[in-house]
């Protein structure tokens, strides 16, 4: 019998980066995919938030839209980078929410990458799961996504969150300090990451890039954008602001210095909000008031247009200043809306 756990992730800033391949600074969260099982000829697995069970063989891999999908993905590149694991029977369960913007897609294809590499001694470094991940995301599932999610998940540290170059994938672990809360706030919006918003972000970023010559928003100074079209300056503008704000919370974070590292997320909301428009309603009202309530700062997390909020705060207030925002937005909004307290977790393992 197998056991894997695969983390979700929140992150903490770095957004809308990493497919220009710049910086970010994620971390694992303890809320995980649970998948347990057996070797199998085929594969046959139950998925307990589904209620349902899926079998395939393994001579060929058709998506057929379902949460299977992504277990098809893994094994589909990894048959075409030429690993021939066999079967699993068996079942996923956990408790990372499904489709709250934590990465539970990510969270899940780890998990079954892990099975197969443990199981069937594929012998797949962690760099080399995430990926292979990120492409079984993109080319079979067909989610454009960049490399954070897979990466943070693949190697993330217990109490720890992650800085990662998404160009040249060198990454530090960053010491989280003791009376830091990350509290997780999800909208109770559903979001869909393969919706147009998001291709529509990446399309033009990437478009940029090409006109003016970079590989990496890295290297772009807001003077390579002069002559480009005003909605590009202004989404690239942010794109170029951010980066520079994740070397800078980084820095907080190093020196424990959360009031400022607080206030570098919030100014990094508003302006994903403002210039890079993939906030919301939602998402506007908890950060506002959440840090009216006493957060040190809060911004969305991840691709936005509802899914998830952070907010960062005492851990000796947590509880209190969670409750009274969940009670203040699900007057407003949606009941759906949920909080989690989460803490940095390692990436996924066997246990
Ligand atoms: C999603 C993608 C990531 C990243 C974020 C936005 O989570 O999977 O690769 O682009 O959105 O920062």
């Amino acid at each position: 019998m197998y056991r894997v756990i695969s983390p979700g992730r929140v992150n903490l800033i770095g957004e809308h980066t990493d497919y220009t391949f710049g910086y970010v600074m994620p971390m694992a969260v303890n809320l995980y995919t649970v998948i347990e099982g057996e070797k199998s000829e085929v594969v046959e697995l139950y998925s307990e938030h589904f209620n349902e069970r899926k079998t395939f063989e393994l001579d060929s891999f058709q998506k057929e839209n379902s949460w299977v999908d992504y277990v098809k993905g893994i094994y589909k590149v990894l048959f075409d980078a030429g690993f021939r694991p066999r079967g699993i029977k068996g079942r996923i369960s956990g408790n990372l929410p499904i489709g709250a913007g934590l990465s539970s897609s990510a969270s899940f294809e780890l998990g079954i990458m892990q099975f197969l590499n443990e199981a069937y001694n594929l012998g797949i470094p962690r760099k080399d799961m995430a990926l292979l991940a990120q492409k079984a995301e993109n080319e079979f599932v067909g989610v454009p996504c960049g490399i954070m999610d897979q990466f943070v998940i693949a190697l993330g540290k217990e109490g720890h969150a992650m800085f990662i170059d998404t160009e040249t994938l060198h990454y530090e672990y960053i010491h989280l300090p003791k009376d830091m809360q990350v509290l997780v706030f999800y909208t109770g919006i559903k979001r869909e990451l393969a919706s147009s918003a998001y291709v529509d972000r990446k399309r033009m970023a990437e478009k940029i890039l090409k006109r003016i010559g970079k590989k990496s928003s890295k290297e772009v100074i807001e003077r390579d954008l002069r002559g480009l079209p005003g909605i590009y300056k202004k989404r690239f503008a942010y794109i170029i602001r951010e980066n520079e704000r994740v070397l800078k919370a980084k820095e907080a974070l190093k020196k424990g210095d959360i009031e400022k590292f607080g206030k570098i997320l919030t100014e990094a909301h508003w302006d994903i909000a403002e210039n890079y428009g993939v906030s919301c309603g939602e998402l506007d009202f908890f950060v506002r008031k959440v840090v009216k309530l006493g957060a040190y700062g809060a911004r969305l997390t991840g691709a936005g247009f509802g899914g998830t909020a952070i907010a960062i705060v005492d851990k000796e207030k947590a509880e209190e200043i969670a409750e009274k925002i969940l009670r203040e937005y699900t007057k407003v909004f949606n009941w759906k809306a949920r909080y989690f307290l989460v803490e940095a977790s390692d990436g996924v393992r066997m246990i």
